[in-house]
């Protein structure tokens, strides 16, 4: 059966309903490209006794876009082929919209990726306003650009600064609304019944349709790259861009950009050629590879089940506990909420859990002004938050999370005391340090498990759960549940010290003040870092957990005392009084009204003695500087997966990539050893020769040297 079914009416309207049979999904497969052949061929063959085409779906989505499983096995050899392919599908759709026959996307659910360019080759859209209706070109999340016309089309129509910033470059998923405002769609309906309707009203109305760009004097919104307005304006695009990435070498964006300008200054069917061959350098690369690993496979393995201990029922929390409304407390009531699960926040006075729900009601409020929420929603929400000092409101929660201070007999005590309160729910606490197994014997409890949440709640999509020598595995699938239930990520860990994202996060930040006792300039060691992809250098970081911490973990006996990075926060801490970012001073003088990373230029490195500058622009130097921020977290992860506290190569990528700044263009941390130029293997050799530079910390571990470099890779090694 073909996934393009053909349905003509008697007026010679042809509805073709993308229908891929045995799958949920349409998706850009060598099954599909061949229908499109064959369609394309009858199409043009009845043309002139066809009054109109309506494309629409079957599926719940309406096109899920290409072929993820094909395109990450792309690499340099297959270059000539991709382009065929691409070359081959943009041609199909060219005739369709040149065709002389008006055409009609009726878009009933996600249109995203290779499904908006289908949508778009099209001369009119109408789409379906449902919350699952989404549309965008999500490529670059996965460092790719739509190379079936994609920019090509959304530069045409929307014009260049437009398509760039609202759709391109950010991988933006829009609601019909939004899409119809940016000029997408041209029409949204509520009922699916009206889909058609309205898809043929425009047909019957619009009988000589053709694309705006191939209306003779078309002219761009916003103008040509070599319209005076526009050209003014070009040089500064490259500059935002590197400006944005903070530096970093990420070639989708580059390449988006490219096709883009250069797109534009020649005809639609040369700007074809220009889209498909960036698309192809960037499909073939390394970068795309990991990120579709990364965000496509291991993403979706983790939200699928991941690590969740198999066998236990699902579990659908109703009423969760929040104990403490500090900081992270005021979070976790807020998302826990925004998922439609009644909250209890409980603090020690109820106007500390006021406070607390406060939070919730200034991101509301701010939501609602700027009409991206409603008065009724936010107060439902709100109603779903008791702000309370009495434990006994716990009764009948299923499921309890405690954010108290970080005081190990203070967090017995309320734990020992939800437990009482809400016999029937699983306890948790969102400890950052403590060990779980301690608390669970501390605090007498027959179940704890771990779940640490990342700051600020409400942004940051992971969290970790921590598993206790005593944690069952019923705990763990709750709070799997629970997690999934407010849209975040988990990850599985084993109890340990810093578990595991704080213990890797710790040795790249403690590498970054190495370098600083080696005599690396402080901002040389940031551009080492941004230009590697991190999202913040280990300085930066530094300064924003506060330089005291590191220093309290080693005097706890935590940190190896040895590490030559502690000499240099001794001497800022102890000497120069310089603690960190809320201070106003720490590696970098801060200015406390910038809330936002200032960039290099504007923050200064201190003139702290003993803090030489270096000879900071050898080269060599700074290559080294960028290995070892990546190779140390590299090395220290494969130390975890040796002790246990890991056993899923996605947990570390996604961890990594989503609750440390691990750069995402590498895939995570385990993606990056297994991709390393010239393997596992590749990466032992360098990280052998750091270690014989720079110290025993970069030696890596049996797993690395001899089952992996066996396997074939990390992943292969821990399948
Ligand atoms: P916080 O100091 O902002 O809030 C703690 C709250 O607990 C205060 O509102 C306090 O009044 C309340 N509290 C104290 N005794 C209580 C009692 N008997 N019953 C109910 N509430 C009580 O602290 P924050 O930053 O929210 O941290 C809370 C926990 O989350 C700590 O265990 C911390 O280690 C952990 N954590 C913190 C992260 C962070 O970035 N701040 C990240 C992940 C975990």
């Amino acid at each position: 059966m073909s996934p393009i079914r053909w349905d003509r009416a008697e007026d010679g309207v042809v509805t073709l309903t993308l229908d891929a049979p045995d799958s949920s999904a349409n998706t850009m497969d060598a099954a599909f490209q061949a229908a499109l052949g064959e369609t394309v061929d009858r199409l043009v063959a009845e043309k002139e006794t066809l009054k109109g085409v309506i494309i629409t779906s079957a599926k719940k989505t309406f096109f899920a876009g290409g072929d993820l499983d094909e395109l990450i096995q792309a690499r340099p050899e297959n270059r000539e082929q991709l382009l065929t392919t691409v070359t081959d599908i943009k041609r199909r759709l060219r005739t369709i919209e040149t065709l002389g026959v008006p055409v009609a996307a009726a878009i009933n659910g996600a249109a995203l990726g290779g499904g908006l360019e289908i949508a778009l080759a099209a001369h009119y859209r109408v789409a379906l306003d449902t919350p699952a209706t989404k549309l965008g070109f999500p490529e670059v999340t996965l460092g790719l650009l739509p190379g079936a016309g994609g920019v090509v089309r959304s530069v045409r129509l929307l014009g260049l600064v437009n398509a760039l910033t609202q759709v391109l470059l950010q991988g933006q998923q829009l609601r019909a609304p939004a899409a119809q405002q940016l000029g997408l769609v041209h029409d949204v309906v509520s009922d699916p019944a009206e889909l058609l309707v309205k898809a043929r009203e425009w047909i019957e109305a619009n009988p000589q349709a053709t694309q705006p760009y191939d209306a003779k004097g078309y002219k761009v919104p916003g103008g040509s790259p070599t319209s005076p307005s526009l050209a003014g304006f070009l040089p500064a695009l490259p500059a935002n861009l590197r400006k944005q990435l903070k530096g970093a070498h990420l070639p989708a964006p580059h390449h988006i950009l490219c096709a883009a300008v250069e797109g534009l200054l020649v005809d639609v069917d040369t700007a074809f050629v220009i889209e498909g061959r960036y698309f192809a350098d960037l499909a073939t690369g390394q970068t795309s590879t990991n990120m579709i690993q990364a965000f496509w496979f291991d993403l979706n393995r983790i939200n699928g089940g991941g690590s969740r201990p198999a066998d236990v029922p699902a579990f659908k929390p109703r009423k969760v506990g929040v104990l403490g409304a500090g900081m992270m407390g005021a979070g976790i009531a807020y998302v826990t909420a925004k998922a439609g699960i009644d909250v209890v926040l409980k603090d020690v006075s109820v106007e500390a859990a006021e406070k607390g729900k406060a939070y919730s009601q200034k991101i509301l409020d701010k939501q609602v002004s700027r009409g991206r929420s409603t008065p009724e929603k936010r107060d439902a929400l709100l109603g779903r938050i008791l702000a309370t000092a009495d434990a006994a409101d716990l009764a009948g929660c299923d499921f309890v999370i405690e954010a108290v201070f970080e005081d190990t007999a203070l967090k017995h005590k309320v734990l020992a005391e939800a437990a009482a309160a809400a016999p029937d729910a699983l306890i948790t606490s969102n400890t950052s340090t403590l060990p779980i197994t301690d608390l669970q014997a501390g605090a007498g409890l027959p179940d704890l498990v771990g779940v640490h949440f990342f700051s600020p709640v409400d942004k940051m999509p992971l969290i970790e759960l921590i598993v206790g020598a005593n944690t069952s595995p019923e705990a763990v699938a709750k709070a799997y549940d629970y997690t999934r239930a407010i849209g975040k990520t988990p990850i599985v860990v084993k109890d340990s010290r810093g578990f595991f994202t704080s213990r890797v996060f710790g040795t790249m930040v403690m590498e970054g003040a190495a370098l600083v006792a080696e005599g690396l300039p402080p901002m040389s060691i940031e551009r080492a870092a941004l230009q590697a992809g991190f999202p913040a250098g280990p300085l930066t970081l530094l300064d924003e957990v506060t330089l005291t911490l590191p220093l309290k973990i080693e005097e706890q006996g935590g940190g190896a005392a040895a590490h030559p990075g502690i000499a240099v926060l001794r001497t800022l801490v102890k000497e120069h009084d310089r603690t960190g970012k809320a201070a106003g001073k720490g590696f970098f003088d801060w200015e406390p009204s910038k809330k936002v990373w200032p960039g290099l230029a504007e923050v200064f490195p201190p003139n702290v003695d003993g803090l030489a500058p270096g000879a900071g622009n050898d080269p060599i130097r700074f290559k080294d500087a960028q290995d070892r921020l990546l190779f140390i977290m590299a090395v220290e992860t494969a130390r975890c997966f040796e002790e246990g506290v890991l056993t899923s190569v996605e947990d570390a990528n996604i961890g990594s990539i989503m609750g440390i700044g691990f750069p995402p263009g590498f895939g995570g941390v385990a993606q990056f050893v297994d991709q390393y130029d010239g393997g596992v293997a590749g990466f032992v050799a360098r990280a052998d020769e750091l270690a014989d530079k720079f110290g025993e910390r970069f030696r890596p571990p049996a797993l690395l040297r001899e089952k992996a470099i066996e396997a074939g890779s990390l992943r292969e090694a821990l399948a």
